[in-house]
């Protein structure tokens, strides 16, 4: 491999350490997406490391601790080389996959971390999320406890997810936050009117989920419930099923004419969009495609190499607002679902 195979770099929070541009999601390694196949996966992560990517995401709700856990070997091999990030403040029970419990006070935090070390058998985790916002517990004082983990040396950098612009300001008062996890992609992009700003503001690194649209903007399935397992966590997301999926589908054309332009795939030219669209906000990013094959891995980091131009992305602008149905079936899930 040359280096030109390899991906380039960006800051994790302003003074923060280098990660691959590119990051790694994890969780349908164990979780959410189907059956899951722990050769190909273990692969894929080695794979990922090669070209560049150093980012490796997680989450304590991935499978009930199973992600993580999945997740120790390679972290063993590789400490000195990754950065694995995990969350906390969600759990989903197993006999009920539709349920989502939300914590974020003081003695759920220092359980949670306690429990994810063990499991990621690390000394330190290098990025910890708040996964979900629980709005009974004042943000201040749930920051206020994982900047005491920072102290403690069990954590070295804060991030939140799918937060507001006001409580990541509030957060950033007691303690700076490395980096904000929401989900952003040519079809998700609500973001971009207040969260975004407040990030560049405060010198916040975004990190992009699902910026494959979950898997749409590829083209990999059409209905979720035609195409995908009854375990599978998208079966519930209102934009994948039925009229809806199939007028989203419809949206895909623009995508697909120009990934043919650069002899591309579309699920490249939606990352290569979240990378320009974050130069337009002015702000570093990490999107962190998931995938458990390594084939995928090479085509998704190859799409930072994509520069698609004006006139592509003004051809792609118009579609997040002619995407019907909305990204969870339960909006205040989301930063937009509170502002
Ligand atoms: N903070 C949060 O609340 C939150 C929420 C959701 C996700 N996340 C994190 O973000 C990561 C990424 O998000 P995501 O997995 O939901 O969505 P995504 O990255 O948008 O899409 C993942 C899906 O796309 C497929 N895929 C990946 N690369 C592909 C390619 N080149 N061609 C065709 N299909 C491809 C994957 O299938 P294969 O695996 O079979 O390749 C998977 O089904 C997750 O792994 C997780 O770590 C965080």
């Amino acid at each position: 491999m040359t280096d030109i195979d390899r991906i380039g770099t960006a800051a994790l929070g302003e003074g923060g350490p280098l990660v691959g541009v590119q990051g790694l999601g994890c969780m349908g390694m164990s979780f959410a997406y189907g059956p899951v196949d722990a050769d190909a996966s273990r692969a894929t992560l080695e794979r990922a490391l090669e070209l560049g990517v150093t980012l490796y995401d997680t989450a304590d709700a991935y499978g009930a601790g199973d992600n993580e856990r999945f997740l120790a070997p390679f972290l063993k091999a590789h400490r000195d080389e990754v950065v694995v990030a995990t969350k906390f403040a969600l759990s989903i029970p197993p006999d009920d996959p539709t349920r989502r419990i939300v914590r974020n006070d003081a003695p759920y935090i220092r359980e949670a971390v306690e429990a994810s070390l063990k499991r990621l058998d690390v000394d330190v985790i290098d990025l910890y999320y708040m996964h979900r916002r629980d709005v009974n517990v004042p943000i201040e004082e749930t920051v206020g406890v994982m900047a005491e983990l920072v102290r403690e040396g069990k954590v070295k950098q804060l991030g939140l997810s799918e937060v507001t612009a006001g409580e990541l300001r509030a957060a950033h008062g007691v303690h700076p936050i490395a980096a904000v996890q929401s989900e952003w992609s040519l079809f998700s992009r609500d973001i971009e009117a207040r969260v975004v700003p407040a990030a560049r503001e405060l010198g916040v690194t975004l990190v992009p989920y699902s910026p494959l649209g979950r898997g749409f903007l590829t083209g990999s399935f059409a209905d979720a419930h035609q195409d995908l397992t009854a375990d599978d966590f998208r079966r519930q997301m209102p934009r994948f099923t039925g009229d809806n999926a199939a007028a989203n589908a419809a949206l895909l054309e623009p995508i697909r004419a120009i990934a043919r332009s650069h002899d591309a795939t579309p699920g490249q030219i939606a990352l290569a969009w979240v990378h320009q669209r974050a130069q337009v906000h002015r702000l570093p990013v990490v999107p962190i495609p998931g995938t458990r094959r390594p084939a995928r891995v090479e085509e998704n980091t190859a799409a930072t190499r994509i520069i698609l131009t004006a006139e592509e992305l003004a051809q792609l602008e118009p579609i997040a607002d002619q995407v019907t149905g909305t990204r969870y079936a339960d909006m205040s899930f989301t930063s937009a679902g509170r502002e």
